[in-house]
């Protein structure tokens, strides 16, 4: 489906690097969050008008232990703790999606983790298209 592509490793990181010590990531990379409580990404979105966007947020836990985050859209948490459970591998990514309000114009849309793992590693968010203005929207 047609969406805008926001990759981690272009967005904001508080205690997290970029790395690419895995396979099947997309962009050049993916966040690597440091394993402390509050470590996390944070990206800018830009809607065109106020509105209901699903987020797909892709990212790889090679762990059996669930590496929860809170998802914060413009400073405001509209899921605490919301689960990103082992994949299997750290190779090994699956996506989650959620359904956010964004307001008209730019917005920002945070991933803390609130464990001390951190969170998993994240490879992007996809915002759908619809409200969504920027590079690579459809
Ligand atoms: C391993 C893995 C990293 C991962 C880390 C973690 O070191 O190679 O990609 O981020 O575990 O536990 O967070």
């Amino acid at each position: 489906a047609a969406a805008t592509r926001y990759e981690a490793e272009n967005a904001t990181i508080s205690q997290g690097t970029v790395a690419a010590n895995h396979t099947g990531y997309s962009g050049t990379g993916f966040v690597d969050y440091t394993n402390v409580t509050g470590s996390y990404t944070q990206f800018t979105i830009d809607a065109a008008t106020a509105g209901s966007t699903d987020l797909t947020i892709r990212y790889a836990n090679g762990t059996t232990t669930n590496r929860p985050m809170d998802v914060a859209v413009n400073g405001s948490v509209v899921s605490a703790g919301k689960a990103f459970n082992g994949t299997g591998s750290w190779d090994t990514w699956t996506s989650t999606t959620l359904p956010v309000d964004l307001a008209a114009g730019s917005n920002t849309v945070r991933l803390t983790a609130t464990t001390s793992n951190g969170g998993p590693n994240l490879d992007y968010v996809d915002a759908s298209a619809g409200a969504v203005t920027g590079p690579g929207a459809m």
